[in-house]
């Protein structure tokens, strides 16, 4: 299959046990973002975001590739060649998607099967979480074919790793294979391809026990308060979890119970039994 992959066609995901599993689904491309992909995409998490039988999300990709970046052809040329709108459509579609998946109601995984390239950054960055197969390439191959690494991904680099690998990184277009993309901060963990999904099952399963108001608040307070002073950061936390406790009031007076007076768990060791909550 070519280009005439339907948009439909482009992302594939499945639901099983509290987890999506949603895929970049161009293997013949390498998974590499089209406007079509990015459309549907958005559709996707749309449609996951307040489903009750997911809990965590899994984003990964088909074939050898996690995301090869954009589409060079697709997302650039054709979208350049309809002027300054194409080129801010195009932009809108990507860059939407990948905010929505930033600030995504339930905690998000990114598996790296393999190739990850430029653009592919802003959805890496976007899942709260990353693991990498050992035989993945993370790359901003950006300087390789004569652009900045835009869309976000010099930040993303700034963000994660610390100056000199970030430099060394956007300006060499060298790629780093999973076990670097650890040390340099990319990615949590980086396991054998064949250990992957295994890995991230799990690591999902002791995400889907936590109390998902908390996750919810937690995920958001971790990526805002880097930008904020000591002073303002308490502040939003102190915030944060009023807000918080007006959608789940009973979870931590449960914790605490648990913990206290039943003493059948020590949050020290593990998450309490949210099925014995009320309310
Ligand atoms: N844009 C458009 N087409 C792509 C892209 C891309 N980013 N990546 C792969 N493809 C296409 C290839 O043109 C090829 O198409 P064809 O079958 O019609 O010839 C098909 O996908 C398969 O790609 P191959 O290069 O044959 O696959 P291979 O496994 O040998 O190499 C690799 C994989 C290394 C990922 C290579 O495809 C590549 O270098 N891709 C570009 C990576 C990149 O630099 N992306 C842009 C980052 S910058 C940004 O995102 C802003």
């Amino acid at each position: 299959m070519t280009t005439e992959r339907k948009e439909e066609d482009t992302v594939a995901y499945t639901v099983e046990n509290g987890i999506a599993w949603v895929s970049f689904n161009r293997p013949e491309k390498r998974n590499c973002m089209s406007p079509k992909l990015n459309r549907q995409m958005m559709r996707v998490l749309d449609k996951l975001e307040f489903d009750d039988e997911v809990g965590v999300l899994v984003l990964t990709g088909e074939g050898s590739a996690w995301s090869a970046g954009m589409d060079l052809k697709e997302y650039f040329r054709e979208m350049e060649a309809l002027g300054l709108g194409g080129t801010r459509q195009a932009q809108r579609e990507s860059y939407g998607w990948w905010r929505r998946l930033r600030w995504y109601q339930k905690p998000t995984i990114a598996m790296v099967n393999g190739w990850c390239f430029g653009g592919g950054y802003g959805p890496l960055y976007a899942c709260d979480l990353a693991f990498a197969a050992e035989e993945a390439q993370f790359g901003l191959s950006e300087i390789n074919w004569g652009i900045l690494p835009g869309g976000g991904a010099t930040k993303v680099a700034t963000d994660l790793m610390p100056m000199r690998k970030a430099m060394y990184h956007a300006m060499m277009g060298e790629n780093i294979d999973g076990k670097t993309a650890v040390e340099w901060g990319l990615v949590n963990e980086a396991l054998p391809l064949a250990k992957l999904k295994d890995r991230v099952t799990a690591v999902a399963n002791v995400l889907l026990e936590k109390n998902p108001v908390a996750l919810k608040a937690t995920k958001d307070a971790v990526r805002r308060v880097g930008e904020m002073t000591y002073d303002n950061a308490e502040d939003y936390l102190i915030r944060a979890q009023e807000a918080a406790n007006s959608y789940d009031n009973t979870g931590r007076k449960e914790g605490i119970k648990q913990f206290i007076d039943d003493k059948t768990y020590k949050p020290g060791l593990g998450a309490y039994d949210k099925s014995k909550q009320q309310g």
